[in-house]
């Protein structure tokens, strides 16, 4: 039977997960790294004296109730609407999501695991005017189309007021099942940037730690949100944070290019060695004194000694041997290599040793050689203080996209962009699930503009409302997902960006099967499944309306293609097909009513032939089965 279930994470891991998880509350002392030591768990064992022990852990009222939820399977599809989507253009791997995240990743499990390179997100910081998503147990789509206002019309309304009591349980609910999910999306080698302020860094901090691991804590960047001003407060707080973390500590963030206004001077070698700057001496007076870096030179009929030292002075001193005193910062042999490859400048009575912007001198098995390679300055902590990542410089972002104020809350481009140069290269994909005005999928392609890369996008937005007073509202935008969409679409235009994007949205499944399921939650999928293909109608597998395309989709995302699989008709005088095809990899969908054996002239070699049992016989079934692979539904 074709694999119609979300594949999120298995029961069998996260029962053993749930395991582990109580036994690291109670002994977190026998965990190292987040794995057991079975030595270390025995010695505790046999002495635990005082059963009551106090113990480190971070736990909250619901935390087991995130693992529930985090087991529990989507019974949602997404439907690519294709209205919204940009697909004119060469490449659409870019893909917009309207929908609740979590749904959302809990579907992208199959398709994207370990795929993501980068993670970037800026949940609500749980401010009071903030909207935190409410997850619920059982039909999660009804309560996904109740908060955003999706089922008005049939007497439901949304609950945006926060309950203060639970503030921060709240936000823990939302926010660690979410993150425990997108650690699966992760490449080995990914990275993970979350926006936060005061308010709830504390406790990202610990989820986060618990989640990935302390081991793999890259970072907290105090970010500047706005110039100090007026502040009816007694402190003005003008920073917030992004922490980083990696999936395992041997990630690599990139360095960025060094630029220093003293690479002025040019030589012979500057072709390749790019321009020098001359600010060191070759002595120095107050490093590691060593007798044997005290020598004379001799250079340009002079005589040098370090330090303008005469040559008893010298001698003297190296009877000494003083722990630190003037001598050379090079060594006899190192002094030779530099001067005869032009390292070496004589300047008044001092020798001066030049800085390449594009060469050091390396030391390798066979000696000294010239290392060609780029001069690179590392990130750091304080990057994110200039002016140009702070809030004043969102609001312009989004003034040269839309003429009224139509979001609130966006991150300046230029800072995405920054994390974006840091934790990716040329072909990676980057994921944002809290996308708001879609920021991030800006500074992939402006980032992709400025060196040639191609990442690609993906962002999840909520169709949270906009409040009825607000510019966006009065502006047409009813939900901020329209947005995000609207922006994505006008910074392609005017970046006259290479690439489309596919815009999907999350719905309920195609398959009448997680109707059943919800009405007899004690059935089995596959007995249901069962029922529904000996009924008489062929479509009763399905649910109402359903249409063939969303079909194909719903089963490509459950078996593992991702979402810019490609799809093309294909009608021959008999058969008519869907192709969904991706690499090498092809599903020929024929939903036609009855099939026969000549079907298989039209299925390529290697590809999967998927149909309704009802559309073939006893025999048939057999006969395709034995030429073909054969998936009915
Ligand atoms: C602070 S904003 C992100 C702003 C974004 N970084 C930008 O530059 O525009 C957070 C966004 O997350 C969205 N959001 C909240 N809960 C969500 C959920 N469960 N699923 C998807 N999006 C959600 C909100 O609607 C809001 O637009």
């Amino acid at each position: 039977m074709i694999n119609l279930e979300s594949q999120d994470i298995n029961n069998h891991k996260i029962e053993e997960l749930e395991k582990v998880e109580a036994l690291k509350n109670i002994f977190p002392e026998a965990f190292e790294d987040g794995k057991l030591n079975i030595k270390k768990f025995k010695n505790l064992l046999f002495d635990i004296k005082d059963e009551k022990a106090e113990h480190y852990s971070f736990n909250w009222n619901g935390k087991q109730e995130c693992y529930k939820i985090i087991k529990q399977k989507s019974n949602a599809t997404l439907k690519l609407d294709s209205s919204h989507s940009e697909l004119d253009s060469k490449s659409n791997s870019n893909v917009f999501i309207e929908g609740d995240n979590l749904e959302v990743l809990k579907l992208l499990q199959t398709s994207y695991h370990k795929k993501i390179k980068m993670i970037y997100i800026d949940p609500p910081y749980n401010k009071d005017k903030d909207f935190v998503y409410s997850d619920t147990w059982g039909d999660t789509i009804t309560n996904y189309l109740i908060q955003t206002d999706q089922l008005r019309e049939e007497g439901y309304t949304s609950t945006k007021t926060s309950s203060t009591g639970r503030r921060h349980t709240n936000w823990l609910n939302m926010i660690y099942p979410r993150l425990w999910l997108s650690r699966n999306l992760l490449k080995d080698d990914g990275v993970i940037f979350v926006s936060i302020d005061d308010d709830e860094v504390h406790n990202l901090r610990k989820v986060m730690d618990e989640i990935y691991g302390e081991e793999n804590f890259v970072g907290q960047f105090p970010r500047i949100t706005k110039k100090a001003g007026k502040s009816s407060n007694e402190l003005a707080v003008n920073h917030d944070y992004i922490l980083a973390y990696s999936k395992n500590s041997e990630i690599l963030l990139n360095s960025f290019e060094h630029t220093d206004e003293n690479f002025k001077h040019s030589d012979e070698y500057e072709n390749e060695r790019g321009l020098y700057k001359l600010n060191q001496t070759l002595d120095y007076g107050s490093i590691q004194y060593s007798p044997s870096l005290d020598y004379e030179i001799e250079l340009e009929n002079k005589i040098f000694i370090p330090g303008n030292a005469t040559k008893e002075e010298m001698k003297e001193r190296q009877k000494r041997n003083p722990k630190s005193d003037f001598c050379w910062r090079w060594s006899k042999e190192l002094f030779k290599f530099g001067l005869e490859n032009g390292f070496i400048v004589v300047k008044g009575n001092r020798i001066y040793t030049k800085t390449y912007q594009n060469a050091t001198i390396s030391k390798g098995i066979n000696g000294y050689f010239v290392d060609l390679q780029p001069r690179t300055k590392s990130a750091t902590t304080l990057d994110l203080l200039d002016n140009k990542f702070s809030n004043d410089n969102s609001k312009k972002d989004l003034s040269k996209i839309f003429d009224k104020t139509v979001f609130d809350y966006s991150k300046p481009v230029d800072l995405i962009k920054y994390l974006v140069f840091l934790g990716t290269t040329e072909n990676d994909i980057i994921l944002d699930f809290f996308a708001g005005s879609g920021t991030t999928a800006h500074a992939v392609m402006a980032q992709n503009l400025e060196d040639g890369g191609n990442r690609k996008y993906i962002l999840v937005q909520l169709p949270e409302t906009t409040e009825e007073n607000s510019e966006a509202y009065k502006a047409g935008y009813k939900k901020i997902s329209d947005i995000t969409k609207e922006r994505i679409k006008r910074v392609i235009k005017k970046l006259d960006y290479k690439d489309g994007f596919k815009s999907y949205r999350l719905d309920s499944s195609n398959f009448q099967v997680f109707k059943e399921l919800k009405k007899r939650p004690n059935d089995s999928f596959e007995d249901i499944m069962k029922m529904l293909k000996m009924s008489v109608f062929t479509e009763n597998i399905l649910t109402q309306g359903a249409k063939y395309i969303d079909i194909v989709y719903e089963v490509a995302l459950k078996n593992g293609f991702s979402l810019s699989a490609k799809s093309q008709e294909i009608k021959t005088p008999k058969y008519s097909f869907i192709r969904l095809y991706e690499e090498t990899r092809v599903f020929m969908f024929c939903f036609d009513k009855e099939i026969q054996t000549d079907i298989q002239e039209f299925i390529p070699e290697g590809a999967k032939l998927i149909c309704f049992d009802k559309a073939l016989s006893d025999s048939t079934k057999l006969n395709l089965r034995e030429n073909l692979d054969l998936e009915t539904l």
